[in-house]
């Protein structure tokens, strides 16, 4: 008779600590955090919000539509300039991992939460791992690119989510063996909830009829922190508003600027509050076209073959122009108006989705982890 094996030596689970702060974060968030949970035998999950981000409609709205967990710590940072902000991040979480001790810390994307937490992480000697690392855009005159360029400097495992992300990294020196494509976290979060949002009724409550509306979003302080590009932008977009209905859930920053230097002016814009995930996704599935300065909506109308303005003058996600559905229209009004123009006139193409974009990067991130964890865990 075979000699039985000797018992295994009970394993210490891997302790993460993962990191949320603002809107565009949640949605990256939630699928790490049900995979981990999955996996509840190999990892302890701490989840830690930075309050970068605090009112229901950008916060507390997306973990009920998610299913996040309420997390297990609230910095309650608030807002601030970005030095405060960033400093009262950095401040708040060192006590956090000084207290919970994590093999490692996970962040995602490039809000001003994400730097806070990889620098007091990576002083206090914790690997970080970044989830949608290497994306660029350039102009360095944006805040997350510098968050970018600073979290990947100082990150032990870079998950990229194209390949563009690649090339920029070992570019700037990185290893090749910390980098990982894994593909899109945030796609894994869409596809998992398309079905839902499609059961909405938030069309029919706006009064809108599918592939005839338009959906906006501003937020980006090269756009709206400037009364004279506020004006131009409102001006023609105004007048895409005679044509077809432009829903416009307005971000508090662009509200703050509308309130104070638009006051009285006529903008012919279906201006809502801030939408929900759920809603909001609804909303772009059935667009004819989406106008946006945001980064994540770009992927978004790529994943679901909607066409895409983008009113900036660079994209950080080249891989949604070369095979999706985004066009980097800039922000001077005339440029915008042909666009739209364009845009009208031809069947919108709907692009195909970027490698690896399956909704499994979870997964694949959490694959990652366990196995370089895994073994130091057990040592
Ligand atoms: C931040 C991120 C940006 C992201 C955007 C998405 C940085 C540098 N920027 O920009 O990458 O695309 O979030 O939303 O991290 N406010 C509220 N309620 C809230 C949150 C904010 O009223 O729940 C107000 C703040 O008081 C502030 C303004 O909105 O006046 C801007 O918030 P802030 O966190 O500074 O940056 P965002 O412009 O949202």
């Amino acid at each position: 008779m075979p000699a039985p094996h000797p018992p295994e030596p009970a394993r210490r689970r891997i302790r993460l600590l993962a990191v949320a702060g603002a809107r565009p974060n949640f949605m990256k968030i939630a699928p790490l955090r049900t995979e981990l949970a999955r996996r509840r035998d190999r990892f302890e999950a701490i989840l830690v919000h930075t309050g970068q981000h605090y009112d229901q409609a950008m916060s507390e709205s997306f973990f009920r539509d998610l299913g996040i967990p309420e997390p297990d710590v609230n910095l309650g940072v608030g807002s601030g300039s970005h030095g405060e902000q960033t400093a009262q991040v950095l401040m708040a979480i060192e006590k956090i991992l000084l207290e919970r001790r994590p093999d490692a810390v996970l962040v995602v994307g490039d809000v001003n939460s994400t730097l806070a937490a990889t620098l007091a992480a990576v002083k206090l000697h914790i690997p970080v791992a970044h989830v949608e690392a290497g994306l660029r855009s350039f102009d360095r005159a944006m805040p997350e690119e510098i968050n970018r360029i600073l979290t990947d400097a100082v990150s032990g495992w870079l998950f990229t989510t194209e390949p563009s992300a690649e090339t920029h990294l070992l570019r700037e020196g990185v290893a090749r063996e910390r980098i990982h494509f894994v593909g899109n976290v945030m796609i894994d979060t869409l596809l998992a909830h398309r079905e839902r949002a499609r059961a909405l009724d938030t069309l029919e409550r706006l009064g809108l009829e599918a592939g005839r509306y338009a959906v906006l979003t501003l937020h980006r302080p090269s756009n709206v922190d400037s009364p004279d590009q506020l004006r131009r932008l409102f001006g023609v977009l105004s007048r895409l508003g005679d044509r077809m209905p432009v829903v416009f859930p307005v971000h508090p920053r662009t509200a703050n600027a509308i309130r104070n230097n638009l006051q009285g002016e006529r903008l012919n814009l279906r201006m809502t509050e801030p939408l929900g995930y759920l809603e909001f996704l609804r909303l772009l599935m059935d667009a004819r076209m989406v106008l946006t300065d945001s980064g994540g909506i770009q992927e978004e109308t790529t994943a679901l073959g909607v066409p895409c303005l983008t009113l900036r003058e660079s994209t950080e996600r080249p891989v949604t122009v070369t095979e999706g559905t985004n066009t980097i229209v800039g922000t001077d009004p005339t440029a915008i108006e042909a666009a739209i123009e364009k845009q009208l006139a031809s069947p919108p193409p709907t692009g195909r989705r970027p490698a690896l974009w399956d909704g499994r990067a979870a997964a694949r991130i959490v694959d990652v982890l366990e196995r370089d964890l895994g073994q130091e865990s057990s040592r």
